[in-house]
């Protein structure tokens, strides 16, 4: 009889570990799938971010955008609303799509960004107006930005890893911009200024 309790006990043991092995694992994997896609999607708070330049104040022109990777490997779109010489003539937004992934772009033409996978609309502030993102809410959510002795400065979350040595910075020439998602690439290769070609 105590035998059987033992087994009993030990089974039951074995059992529970397993399933809280399999609920660590689990808990591990998408823990691990969140982190990374939360990088790419939602900047860092104010307690986790360093200032990185970007450009002179005057270096990006009225309606223009550029396309600037951060340290950590996000690529964000700092687009020039006005002319009043402050940080606030710039809207830093992250370039990537809270819907799937694809790269978001500036649209001068008709002052919006567009994200090409699924017809994804912002508006300039970057708040979801149509598409996929428009129908669930979603925003592309602002990264600070302060001019400093006539340097545009931008606050971003700092290298993944300690050791790393990524500094982040203006992407330059007409590579089409990697990140997560499918096809980031789908509508061409983006060039300075947001047009497509
Ligand atoms: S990934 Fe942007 S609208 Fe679907």
């Amino acid at each position: 009889m105590a035998d059987d309790e033992n087994g009993g006990d030990r089974r039951s043991f074995i059992t529970n570990a397993s399933r809280a092995a399999m609920a660590a694992g689990l808990v591990g994997g998408y823990g691990a799938f969140a982190i990374v896609a939360g990088r790419f999607l939602y900047p860092a708070t104010s307690d986790d971010v360093m200032w990185q330049f970007v450009t002179e104040s005057d270096g990006i022109k009225v309606g223009e955008s550029i396309r600037y990777r951060g340290p950590s490997g996000e690529t964000i779109n700092i687009t020039r609303r006005s002319r009043a010489g402050g940080a606030d003539d710039h809207i830093a937004l992250p370039s990537t799509c809270p819907h799937l992934g694809c790269q978001v772009r500036w649209e001068e033409q008709n002052k919006r960004f567009f994200c090409p996978c699924h017809n994804g609309v912002f508006d300039p502030a970057g708040k979801a107006i149509a598409g996929p993102p428009g129908e669930a809410g979603q925003w592309l959510p602002r990264y600070e930005l302060h001019v400093e002795n006539g340097l545009l400065m931008i606050a971003v979350p700092p290298p993944r890893f300690s050791d790393a040595d990524e500094k982040g910075g203006v992407i330059e020439g007409d590579d089409c911009v990697s990140g997560p998602g499918h096809d980031p690439c789908l509508a061409g290769r983006p060039r300075r200024g947001g047009s497509v070609a």
